[in-house]
């Protein structure tokens, strides 16, 4: 059986947590996924503790712990998939929004989850079929879309993570590995609970993740350098 090595940031609930429950299914999967909160991130590995996949889930910032994150990357024989899913968000009308505000979310949203990407590629290079870098955005950072009030830093951030993405996909063209991002709408989590507190989300964790990983799996071999609109619901 091929092993398929995954990494995702911001594995501890949410979108992450169920990716790594999707991905806790199948035998073949090795994934590396990390959180801040120890307990959320202890729970999910008991949870999933007699799935047939091989799962190392562990406590990591992605700001704060790249250098931990990188050493068990290393130790991986290569990468199949980043997912970068962790994000931090704000909900603040503009004027209020201090210089603070917008360091925070670029700091997670933007520069570390450059930062890993950075990490992954060597591993990424290695992996002997098509490997991915899947950048979880949002629809309010994709162009054109209806935005909403209190949301600029946190949707400009995304909007950065999404150019990135086409970046990259020019940049290593020439190699194994596709760029994509994924702009995801609305999907009921804490982070959605935030953002429109009265708002109930069309879709779930679980069957957003069911999508992502299908999407990695098979689709992502036809995209590269991809922002693909995720969504069936304004917001
Ligand atoms: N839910 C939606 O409607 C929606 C829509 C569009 C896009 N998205 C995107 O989907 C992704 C997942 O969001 P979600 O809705 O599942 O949000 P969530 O429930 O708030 O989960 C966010 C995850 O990111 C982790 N995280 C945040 N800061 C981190 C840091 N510094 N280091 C490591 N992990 C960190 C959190 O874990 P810890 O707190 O334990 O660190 C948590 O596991 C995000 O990229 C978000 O922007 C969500």
């Amino acid at each position: 059986m091929e092993k398929q090595y995954w990494l995702i940031s911001g594995a501890s609930q949410g979108i992450g947590a169920a990716v790594v429950e999707e991905l806790s299914k199948n035998a073949a999967n090795v994934v590396i996924g990390f959180g801040r909160n120890a307990q959320k991130i202890q729970d999910l590995s008991m949870r999933l503790k007699n799935s047939p996949a091989q799962l190392d889930l562990f406590q990591a910032d992605i700001v704060q712990d790249l250098d931990k994150i990188a050493e068990k990357i290393a130790k991986l024989p290569y990468l199949s998939v980043l997912i970068n899913n962790a994000a931090a968000f704000l909900h603040k009308p503009f004027l209020e929004t201090s210089p603070k505000d917008w360091q925070e979310l670029f700091a997670t949203n933007v520069f570390a989850s450059v930062a890993l990407i950075q990490k992954s590629l060597a591993q990424l290079g290695k992996n002997p079929k098509k490997a991915q870098v899947l950048n979880i955005t949002s629809m309010g950072g994709f162009q054109g879309s209806v935005k909403f009030a209190g949301l600029s830093a946190y949707s400009a951030s995304k909007a950065c993570l999404a150019n990135i993405t086409e970046c990259l996909a020019a940049e290593y063209s020439t190699s194994n590995i596709a760029f994509n991002s994924l702009a995801l709408g609305a999907v009921q989590t804490e982070m959605l609970s935030q953002a429109f507190p009265d708002y109930k989300a069309p879709i779930n964790p679980t069957e957003i993740a069911e999508f992502i990983v299908q999407f990695a799996e098979k689709n992502g071999q036809l995209f590269n350098g991809k922002i693909l609109p995720v969504s069936s619901s304004t917001p």
